[in-house]
């Protein structure tokens, strides 16, 4: 495996030599403006099932396909009136989201591979707002397949150094983006297949602005309310760290008593304790690890860093692990659903 540094000189000769590896059937990781993905070739049954191995995810779980240009959709939709209907539902949401975060569902063509969609009749499409994403994409054949670049159960990577943590020696390049990723959470996604769009997984896209848009209210079928998961991926363990972890919400003091006193008796029987707060509680807090989510105003700042941070966690050995919730955010909303799959829905309200 070739690790390609940010002080790599000639980003045309990178991209194409990136291109080449994944049109001969190669696995590329490359940067997105959410997280890094893990790409293979879309259209080829084989690219899908070594994505599948290199994850170490279970086969049924569907991929994103990921395209660089528009007028590149068309070729994964159904053709006939079931996929026209999906697309011109689904147009006010590309002319406003696209390139950007939303990943949207309709149902396939015969030129997907069953392989790439975990047997579902429908397809995830992706056309990502980074720049040097749709310049590999483009370069890599137009169709790239792919999840996020972590192995099945870790957190996904916003860093190339993550997926060079998970993957070394598993897959053929990492493409650096040279810093951590912009948004930080995958995308939102959102099925156009059915009667009515479902958002079946939250993202760094504003609900009342993606409904705006639709012109209708849209249905939130993200696994964690309903007992059976539309998007087969939210029914696994997702962005968990190893150690247990409780997300405790309500006032700042309130907060801080309550995680400073478990943190006190967990301590006080050996375990190790990190601690997730904001800028300005971090000064209230004494923990083995404790880690700094930005200010309480920047909840865009928290989803850069949550995963990164659930990372040092790992690597600090942590046993236990706190989080104090107290952005203006709702829970619902991208950052709230990765903190409640991180923590397994332990949930305290003080
Ligand atoms: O931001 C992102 O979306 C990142 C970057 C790399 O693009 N990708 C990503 O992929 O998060 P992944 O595989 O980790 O998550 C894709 C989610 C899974 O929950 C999967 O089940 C769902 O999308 N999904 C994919 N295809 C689907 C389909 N045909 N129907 C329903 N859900 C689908
Ligand atoms: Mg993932």
């Amino acid at each position: 495996m070739e690790y390609v540094g940010p002080d790599a000189r000639d980003r045309e000769t990178l991209l194409e030599a990136a291109g080449a590896l994944l049109r001969q059937g190669g696995l590329v990781a490359f940067p997105t403006e959410t997280v890094y993905g893990l790409g293979g070739d879309a259209l080829s049954p084989d690219a899908a099932k070594k994505i599948y191995e290199a994850k170490g995810r279970p086969s049924d779980n569907p991929l994103i396909v990921h395209i660089s240009r528009l007028e590149d959709l068309p070729l994964l939709v159904e053709e006939g009136e079931r996929g026209s209907r999906a697309m011109a539902v689904a147009a006010p949401l590309i002319e406003r989201f696209w390139p950007g975060p939303l990943t949207l569902v309709f149902p396939k063509s015969g030129r997907v591979p069953s392989a790439t969609t975990g047997g579902l009749d429908t397809v995830a499409v992706r056309l990502p707002g980074l720049a040097l994403a749709r310049e590999f994409i483009s370069r890599a054949g137009g169709y790239v397949a792919a999840p996020s670049a972590n192995r099945s159960g870790r957190p996904s990577p916003t860093r190339a150094a993550h997926v060079w943590e998970d993957m070394q020696g598993r897959i053929d390049m990492v493409l650096d983006g040279g810093h951590a990723c912009d948004l930080g959470l995958e995308s939102a996604v959102v099925d156009m297949s059915g009667a009515t769009p479902l958002l079946l997984r939250a993202g760094s896209l504003d609900r009342r602005e993606l409904e705006r848009t639709l012109g209708r209210v849209l249905a939130l079928d993200t696994g964690l309310e309903q007992g059976k998961p539309r998007a087969p991926g939210m029914k696994y363990r997702h962005y968990a760290p190893r150690g247990r972890m409780r997300l405790v919400c309500g006032r700042a003091l309130a907060v801080a008593a309550y995680i400073q006193a478990e943190a006190d008796r967990l301590r006080g029987e050996g375990q190790r304790v990190a601690i997730l707060a904001p800028t300005e509680d971090l000064a209230a807090y004494q923990a083995d690890i404790l880690l700094d989510m930005g200010p309480v105003s920047d909840s865009g700042e928290a989803g850069r860093r949550l995963y990164a941070h659930l990372r040092s966690c790992d690597q600090a050995g942590a046993d236990w692990i706190f989080a104090a919730w107290l952005w203006q955010e709702d829970m619902q909303g991208a950052l709230g659903d990765r903190f409640r799959r991180a923590s397994g829905g332990d949930l305290v309200y003080v």
